[in-house]
C-alpha cells in the first residue's frame, strides 16, 4: 500500500494535524468546498504581514515587494505546480482568472461555436454565454449523462465535437462543484486538440486536492484559486497560460503597466492583498511538508470512501458520483430518492444530526446534497454521517 494510502487511515496522525487548526465549536463541517481553513501558524504569519504592511504602508511594497518579493513568491507558486514562472499571474480568485481568459481569448470569429456543459460553475457558464453578444458566437450547451463514466464522458465530448464543427473554444471543469466528479481532463484535451478546440480549464477545486501535472494535461489556459485546498488566506488565485499561447489572450482592457510579452498584462492591474500574498511561502511550505496534493487527496478520498461504501447500495439513497478512482475525489454528492426536496434534508442533517452540508442544483443529474470533508474531519464524523443518512433515508 503506498505511504499516502496508509497514512490516510491513520486517525492519530490526522488528529495531530488537526490540532494545528483552530476550529470553532459548532456543527460538524461537511461543507469544506467553499474555502479552506488556514493553519494556526498561517493565521499568525498572515496577521504579522497585515501589521507589517499597515506599518510600512507603501514603502516596503514600492521598494521591495513589487520588484523582488512578488516575483519570488510567483516563482515559488510556479515551482509548486511544475510550470515556468512566466506562465502564471496572480489574481484575487479563480473567477477573476477565468473571466480574464474567457473575455480576452482572441481567436473567436462571428459564427464560431463555444461549448459549456451542465457541470460548469455558474459564473463560468454566464461568462461563456456573454461571448454570444460580444463576439457573435453560438453557445452550445450539453448535459452529461448520469451515472458518469470515463468512456461516457469522452463519448459525450466526441459527439459534441463532431456535431458542432465550428467549435473553437470550450470551458471544462476539472472537479465540478456540483457532484465532485473529476473530469478526465487529459483525455478530453487530447480529443479537443484533434478537433481544433481550445479549452479554458476551471481548476478551482482541483489544485491541492488532486495530483496532476498541468503541462502533461495538455491544457493551455487555466484559472485557479489558492484559498480552497492549498490553505492560503482568502483572495488569492492565479491564471495560467502556456507560454507559446500567450498571444492568443489579449492584454487586459486597461493594461498599461506590463509589456504584452508579460503574462501579468493579462490581469487587471490593481492593489492586491499584499499580506495574503506575503503569507504564501509559509502556505506552500506547509502544503509540501504534509506531502502536497497526493497526501491531502488520499486523506479526503479515504473519508469519502468511508461514507460512500456504507450507503451506496441502500434503498432511498443515490450517490451521484462514480467509484472509478479516475473520476472522484473528496467531494461527493448524494440524493435522498424518496424525498422531493433535498434542501429540507440538508436542514434536517443540521438540526437533527449537527451535520453541516449544502444542497446543489443545476446538474443534468438533478438536485443533490454535496458532502465535502476537510483535513480536520475525522473518521468518527463520517460514522455520524452514515448514521444520519441511514435514519433519514
Ligand atoms: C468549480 C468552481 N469554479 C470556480 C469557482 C470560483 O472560485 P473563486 O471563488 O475563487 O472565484 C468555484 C468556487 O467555489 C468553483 O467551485
Amino acid at each position: 500500500m503506498p505511504d499516502n494510502t496508509r497514512r490516510a487511515r491513520d486517525e492519530a496522525f490526522w488528529q495531530t494535524f488537526a490540532d494545528r487548526y483552530d476550529v470553532q465549536p459548532g456543527p460538524i463541517n461537511l461543507e469544506n468546498g467553499y474555502f479552506g481553513r488556514m493553519s494556526r501558524t498561517v493565521v499568525e504569519e498572515y496577521q504579522r504581514n497585515i501589521e507589517l504592511i499597515n506599518n510600512s504602508n507603501s514603502v516596503y511594497v514600492r521598494q521591495r515587494f513589487e520588484q523582488h518579493d512578488s516575483l519570488e513568491i510567483r516563482a515559488q507558486l510556479a515551482e509548486l505546480i511544475g510550470v515556468r514562472a512566466q506562465s502564471v499571474a496572480f489574481t484575487c480568485n479563480a473567477t477573476a482568472a477565468l473571466q480574464s481568459l474567457i473575455r480576452n481569448y482572441n481567436l473567436l470569429r462571428p459564427g464560431d461555436q463555444v461549448l459549456i456543459s451542465d457541470l460548469e460553475y455558474d459564473t463560468v457558464k454566464s461568462a461563456m454565454r456573454w461571448l454570444a453578444g460580444s463576439r457573435g458566437v453560438e453557445v452550445v450547451e450539453i448535459g452529461h449523462a448520469h451515472p458518469a463514466s470515463f468512456d461516457g464522458l469522452l463519448a459525450t465530448y466526441r459527439e459534441a465535437f463532431i456535431r458542432h464543427p465550428n467549435l473553437k473554444l470550450m470551458a471544462l471543469t476539472h472537479v465540478t462543484h456540483r457532484t465532485g466528479l473529476v473530469m478526465p481532463v487529459q483525455a478530453i484535451a487530447a480529443l479537443a486538440k484533434e478537433h481544433g478546440v481550445d479549452i479554458i480549464l476551471d481548476g478551482a477545486h482541483a489544485l491541492g486536492q488532486i495530483d496532476f501535472d498541468l503541462e502533461a494535461l495538455g491544457i493551455a489556459f487555466a484559472g485557479y484559486n489558492l484559498h480552497k485546498w492549498i490553505g492560503s488566506p482568502l483572495t488569492l488565485g492565479f491564471l495560467y497560460v502556456a507560454p507559446q499561447r500567450l498571444a492568443d489572450i489579449d492584454p487586459d482592457m486597461a493594461e498599461a503597466h506590463f509589456p504584452v510579452t508579460d503574462i501579468r498584462s493579462r490581469t487587471p492591474y490593481s492593489t492586491p492583498n499584499f499580506p495574503a500574498l506575503m503569507t504564501l511561502p509559509l502556505v506552500f511550505e506547509e502544503h509540501r511538508a504534509l506531502g502536497g496534493a497526493p497526501a491531502k487527496g488520499a486523506r479526503l478520498n479515504h473519508l469519502r470512501d468511508l461514507w460512500v461504501k456504507a450507503v451506496r447500495n441502500l434503498p432511498g439513497i443515490e450517490v451521484m458520483t462514480p467509484d472509478d478512482p479516475r473520476l472522484y475525489c473528496g467531494i461527493t454528492s448524494m440524493r435522498f430518492t424518496r424525498h422531493p426536496d433535498q434542501q429540507v434534508l440538508v436542514e434536517r442533517l443540521l438540526n437533527e444530526f449537527n451535520l453541516f452540508t449544502v444542497a446543489r442544483n443545476g446538474s443534468a443529474c438533478g438536485p443533490c446534497i454535496r458532502i465535502t470533508p476537510g483535513l480536520t474531519t475525522t473518521a468518527a464524523d463520517m460514522q455520524r454521517l452514515i448514521v444520519a443518512l441511514n435514519e433519514l433515508r
